[in-house]
């Protein structure tokens, strides 16, 4: 086996957006439409390790039909952003929390386990050739996907023998339609997401894609996401499609599902428990029912919900609907503590306000 190799940077390779055609798309970018003109991308095999790291221009994969990721389904992933800072910086957020949860999916789905200074590597040399991709804008960032999947073209059942580990970026806004300020949440009362012993805490394809069923059905309801129960009891309140969900009560405390086994464990998550108890509000991680939640939304003791990712940040949750009702959050509109540890989350990932807990990481240009 080699030891980590070297990066490959084919800069001489001619770019393939104007500056003025970049420009126009910055504008308004949305999330995961547009992309940046370069890629990441390292091969692994049994025999070679981790080997052929590359900056390349972002191009198809060309890949067997019979590669293992088509059949089943050997693929996990990551989100996290870049920001420009001052001073020719740009700024990332907790990147070696991503190269943990990413070690922690590989695991989980048999994979390789990509080094974390490969892991960082690869997105800082994607940034840095990108970085003119990096949109100005207080909800403006750059997404960056890391991923991995099985290429070996091979049918029988068992972990693969190659892989590619590739890195991807995408200028975006805000996730969410409109202001990206509020939505509606779908409450999934029947089908699940994941299960405590299957992959539920590994970033996994799969797992999204067991949630796009329930996901429909919040469109075809007008809600823009979805949020599931547990599996045995269809009771406790878990994980919303591709985030995590908190619930403010009215003596200012926190509560947010517990890391049981069937959660994904989020970066931004975390960060915000730790911002709370900074400010001084009471957190609990602890199970939560929908009964519960409809109680409390009743009687006036919840004050706010809202969901929390990467890609969404904060966004509070206005109205709830389910199968056999619907009701409203507070007064509809985005609470202050969730407007509170937005500002201070957003200014700490922007560089606007000091780091206490060494979460920036940053590139020089
Ligand atoms: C993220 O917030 O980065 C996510 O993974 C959510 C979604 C876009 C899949």
């Amino acid at each position: 086996m080699t030891a980590d190799p070297s990066f490959k940077v084919y800069s001489n390779l001619k770019k393939t957006t104007s500056e003025e055609e970049r420009e126009q798309l910055l504008e308004n970018p949305g999330f995961g439409k547009i992309f940046s003109d370069h890629m990441a991308m390292i091969r692994w095999s049994e025999k070679k390790g981790w080997h052929d790291a590359k900056i390349t221009i972002r191009q198809p994969f060309q890949l067997d039909p019979a590669s293992a990721v088509f059949h089943y389904a050997q693929e996990i992933f990551e989100g996290l952003k870049a920001y420009r800072g001052k001073n020719k910086c740009i700024l990332l957020f907790r990147p070696e929390e991503n190269a943990s949860r990413f070690a922690h999916s590989a695991m989980r789905m048999a994979m390789p386990i990509i080094p974390k200074t490969l892991f960082i590597q690869a997105i800082e040399e994607l940034v840095k050739i990108d970085n003119k991709w990096i949109p100005e804008g207080e909800e403006k960032s750059l997404y960056l996907r890391p991923f991995m999947f099985a290429n070996e073209a091979f049918l029988g059942v068992r972990p693969a023998k190659q892989y590619i580990f590739s890195v991807i970026a995408s200028p975006v806004g805000t996730y969410f339609r409109g202001n990206g300020e509020s939505m509606i949440l779908w409450v999934e009362e029947y089908l699940s997401r994941a299960i405590p012993g299957g992959t539920a805490t590994a970033k996994c394809g799969g797992n999204y894609a067991a949630s796009l069923e329930a996901q429909a059905l919040a469109y075809k309801n007008g809600c823009d996401q979805v949020v599931f129960l547990d599996v045995k009891e269809h009771r406790w309140v878990e994980e919303i499609g591709g985030m995590n969900i908190f619930f403010v009560l009215k003596d200012g405390s926190l509560i947010t599902p517990p890391l049981n086994g069937s959660i994904l464990h989020g970066v931004t998550r975390s960060s915000i428990l730790t911002l709370a108890k900074d400010a001084g509000l009471k957190t609990k991680e602890c199970a939560y029912s929908f009964e519960e939640w409809k109680k409390d939304s009743a009687t006036g003791c919840l004050k706010e919900v809202f969901a929390c990712g990467t890609a969404a940040v904060i966004t509070s949750i206005s109205q709830v609907r389910h199968e056999s009702g619907e009701f409203t959050i507070g007064d509809g509109k985005i609470g202050p503590i969730a407007q509170q540890l937005r500002g201070k989350l957003i200014g700490i990932q922007r560089g606007m306000i000091h780091d206490p807990y060494g979460w920036v990481h940053t590139l020089q240009l």
